[in-house]
């Protein structure tokens, strides 16, 4: 038996402009998905997203984790039983695809490789290509990077002399071949006095759509790749912010974040409310992730108010401290 947990991700700057090489920035946070991996005598699957009971696994229905068991392992080892549990919103811009791709590979290479140490770079790399594969091959590795690495990360299509250099990756888009620059930021100790408030809509939306949606409406009106490079400015000046530990001028920063989002169509009524609710009481707050439902986040100091103004607005919130653990096996 094998078990690994990898996190989820919180986009504080840049989600959809990185997908076309601008740089953004996320967190992993506390909440993340298991998966815990027995042999058996028929392959079958429990995840806690859809059932509590075992049901036959079905490769179309889990395309992330299909990929990953013949694509990136080759694995033709007896039945598995794949079992899922996660306490992150689904289809939410919370990077719930990319954490099971990476807590599958890790449970996969431990049952498998039970001597072998767990790469986390390769990991992350095993993650954005399951992403990439069910996207129609418009991922960036933001989400596998940051919840395989954990802590801040900033994603990039060059790399920043100023940031700790992890790794670079590549994948061929039907827009043409892109690459990252993956880098760690060390956070500021001011940063430790805040916490992220999530707030989730209720209304999923699969990231593939969102991101072919921007894609279409940039070949639509391609004007608005100037709101691309607006948002790797205020990206650039939300980064210095979080290395100052300067809270205030993080929050004017996802603000701002939002205002593009707004202009990319990714945003909606439900997102906005909760935004505007929620700015009172924090820093500042922004749609994160894919958008189009999914969640809101908000950089508070007073994460209970700030949750109850999500509830107020019919959302479900998510206290989370900022740059948790990445991935990990974990032993019996
Ligand atoms: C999704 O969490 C973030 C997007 O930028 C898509 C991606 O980076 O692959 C919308």
């Amino acid at each position: 038996m094998s078990t690994a947990f990898a996190p989820g991700k919180c986009i504080l700057f840049g989600e959809h402009a990185v997908v076309y090489g601008h740089p953004a920035v996320a967190v992993a946070i506390d909440a993340g998905v298991e998966v815990k991996l027995e042999f058996s005598e028929q392959w079958e699957i429990r995840n806690s997203y859809h059932t509590n009971k075992y049901v036959e696994f079905k490769a179309e229905k889990n395309p992330h984790i299909q990929h990953i068991i013949s694509e990136i392992f080759e694995y033709n080892g007896s039945p598995l039983r794949i079992n899922i549990q996660s306490n992150l919103f689904s289809a939410a811009g919370l990077g719930s695809s990319a954490a099971l791709s990476n807590a599958m590979g890790a449970a996969l290479h431990q049952l498998t490789k039970p001597n072998e140490e767990i790469n986390l770079i390769k990991l992350a790399k095993i993650g954005h290509s399951a992403e990439a594969s069910a996207q129609a091959g418009r991922a960036s590795p933001t989400d596998s990077a940051t919840s395989s690495l954990g802590g801040c990360i900033v994603v990039s299509g060059e790399k920043i002399e100023s940031l700790n250099h992890v790794y670079d990756t590549k994948l061929l888009t039907p827009e043409g071949e892109r690459s990252w620059s993956i880098h760690s930021v060390e956070l500021h100790k001011n940063i430790n006095d805040a916490w992220l408030v999530l707030g989730f809509t209720g209304e999923a939306a699969p990231t593939g759509d969102m991101v072919s949606g921007v894609a279409n409406r940039l070949k639509e009106n391609p004007a608005l790749h100037d709101e691309m490079q607006a948002i790797e400015n205020i990206t650039k000046a939300g980064l210095t912010a979080l290395e100052l530990g300067n809270l205030e001028a993080v929050g004017m920063a996802m603000n701002s974040c939002h205002e593009k989002l707004k202009i990319l169509g990714v945003s909606n009524e439900s997102l906005d409310n909760m935004v505007t609710a929620t700015r009172e009481y924090s820093f500042g707050s922004k749609l994160t992730g894919a958008g189009g439902g999914g969640c809101m986040v908000a950089l508070t100091e007073n994460p209970e108010r700030v949750a109850q103004e999500i509830e107020l607005c019919g959302g479900k919130p998510l206290i989370s401290r900022f740059g948790s653990r990445g991935a990990k096996i974990r032993k019996e």
